[in-house]
């Protein structure tokens, strides 16, 4: 498990975790959604979030591995990730009352590029300019439950909001890129290193196709954008 409570799969868990891949995608594999979604981010996150997730500033600083934590304010493309790339968010088991996500909708003069340049030092200045300051979440409480799948823009500031000190939830997790206008993929930013983790929709979904983790950073974790290591790594394996 990662400091951020990503259960990252690993040679061992090769079979459940490619069982759970063709269950999850397949929720996808929709007549509208079809030619929606282009790449999702691998592997899929199996996450379980609760206070002990939660690090002190002090912790953090002294930490580079814990610089994302995600009770922190943040979109996803300040980890890299593509800007045009949508979330989507399964909640399965926990208190969703207490443990959740909050959202900070964008303001009307909202712009993209500025909070997609943001740095360590004008992060609270852009994220005030560019977000609303109440949270947007009471306005769909009763939907963020066990069971709904939540898909939001990565432009949406969020965190992991933890009002139970005692609680926890474990969801499913990860994030799609949208096939992109030429226009839109000019304006695309993603780091070098999600551009590798990319996979198609269509390698996923096909039954043709197997991930296979390996057993290799067991004992060595290292995050996943502050250390030299990956906490995994998988293979593509075509099935004959
Ligand atoms: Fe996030």
């Amino acid at each position: 498990m990662t400091p951020n409570g990503f259960i990252v799969p690993k040679s061992h868990s090769n079979k459940e975790f490619n069982a759970l891949i063709d269950t999850f995608y397949s929720l996808f594999d929709t007549k509208e959604l079809q030619n929606v979604i282009k790449y999702w981010q691998e592997p899929l996150g199996i996450c379980f979030k609760s206070n002990d997730n939660d690090r002190s500033d002090l912790e953090m600083k002294k930490s580079g591995r814990l610089y994302h934590q995600t009770s922190n304010f943040h979109i996803e493309s300040w980890a890299g990730y593509s800007n045009f790339g949508i979330n989507t968010l399964l909640p399965l088991f926990g208190d969703t009352k207490k443990n959740y996500t909050e959202f900070f909708e964008p303001k009307e003069n909202y712009n993209d590029f500025e909070v997609n340049s943001v740095t360590e030092k004008n992060l609270n200045q852009i994220k005030s300019k560019n977000y609303n300051e109440k949270p947007a979440n009471p306005a769909f409480k009763n939907e963020y439950i066990s069971g709904n799948l939540i898909c939001w823009d990565n432009c949406l500031l969020h965190r992991t909001k933890i009002e139970d000190k005692k609680s926890y939830r474990i969801f499913i997790v990860n994030q799609f890129i949208p096939y992109l206008s030429r226009k839109e993929s000019k304006a695309n930013i993603i780091s070098k290193y999600r551009k590798i983790g990319r996979l198609t929709h269509n390698i996923l979904s096909s039954k043709k196709h197997i991930l296979k983790f390996s057993k290799i950073n067991d004992r060595r974790f290292k995050s996943t954008l502050g250390g030299k290591r990956d906490a995994y790594s998988y293979k593509v394996m075509r099935l004959k």
